[in-house]
């Protein structure tokens, strides 16, 4: 069994120690693609010499709500010109964190709306982050169509995010937060259809239950994989192929 965890972060410091020994471990427990997400201008570089040097990692360039000191019209022109290199498949992740950051959220609307632009000049879709900031996400949305949608990563458990999402052509990722007690995941996952669901990992944080507070890494996708298993009534294989295939499709990898 193969399985795609379609929003890693390798290029994260708590990788430092160990990165090499992970990826080559991960792989042999059958997770044969990740996706090593960028956040800002330095990591974007970083998520990209990842991809350049393990076959079957890909990686997205952008600058993250939470990384606003970054928003320059410089750091835009560079995002641009990275994510034409072959390894790039997204411009992501970005998008609204309300959550995080209260006090600028006409910036972050901005900046958000600068790179979905270059998502469009590039023919990319996007990864989207959003927190606590669900209507203003939707609002850009339907004001600022995508050309090639994208993925709610991480989505929250929320049924009006889902479902206009899903009207709008994206992608529903789900993460361990569906693993964890009390949370809302069997309504939600229930709603996304089984072209449209993707599983992650956002290693190193969000670790599944029950290794909650431990340094994450994508072998644990399995355990979202299982959660959506259990949820749906199918096997876990059925799991892992649609949500491989699911990813291709949407990073348009070959
Ligand atoms: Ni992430």
């Amino acid at each position: 069994m193969e399985f795609f965890d379609s929003h890693s972060h390798f290029n994260d410091e708590k990788f430092e120690e160990d990165r090499e020994e992970v990826i080559k471990s991960i792989y042999e427990q059958g997770i044969t693609k990740t996706v090593c997400v960028g956040y800002n201008v330095s990591q974007s570089l970083h998520a990209i010499e990842i991809s350049e040097n393990t076959a079957f990692i890909y990686a997205t360039c952008g600058i993250s709500p939470n990384d606003i000191e970054d928003f320059s019209n410089q750091n835009l022109s560079k995002i641009e010109e990275l994510a034409t290199k072959d390894k790039v498949v997204a411009i992501g992740e970005i998008g609204l964190d309300y959550y995080w950051n209260k006090d600028n959220k006409e910036k972050q609307k901005e900046l958000f709306i600068k790179q979905i632009e270059i998502a469009n000049k590039l023919d990319k879709p996007i990864v989207i982050h959003t927190r606590e900031a669900v209507m203003d996400t939707l609002k850009i949305l339907k004001e600022h169509n995508v050309n090639k949608k994208g993925i709610f990563h991480c989505c929250p458990l929320n049924v009006e995010l889902i479902k206009e999402g899903l009207k709008l052509g994206f992608y529903i990722s789900f993460s361990g937060n569906i693993t964890f007690k009390n949370a809302k995941s069997e309504e939600a996952v229930k709603m996304v259809p089984n072209d449209r669901i993707l599983i992650e990992t956002d290693s190193p944080y969000l670790s599944p239950e029950p290794f909650r507070g431990k340094r994450n890494t994508p072998s644990n996708v399995k355990l979202v994989a299982k959660k959506i298993a259990d949820i749906k009534e199918i096997s876990l294989e059925e799991v892992a192929n649609m949500t491989y295939k699911n990813a291709l499709n949407i990073y348009n990898i070959k």
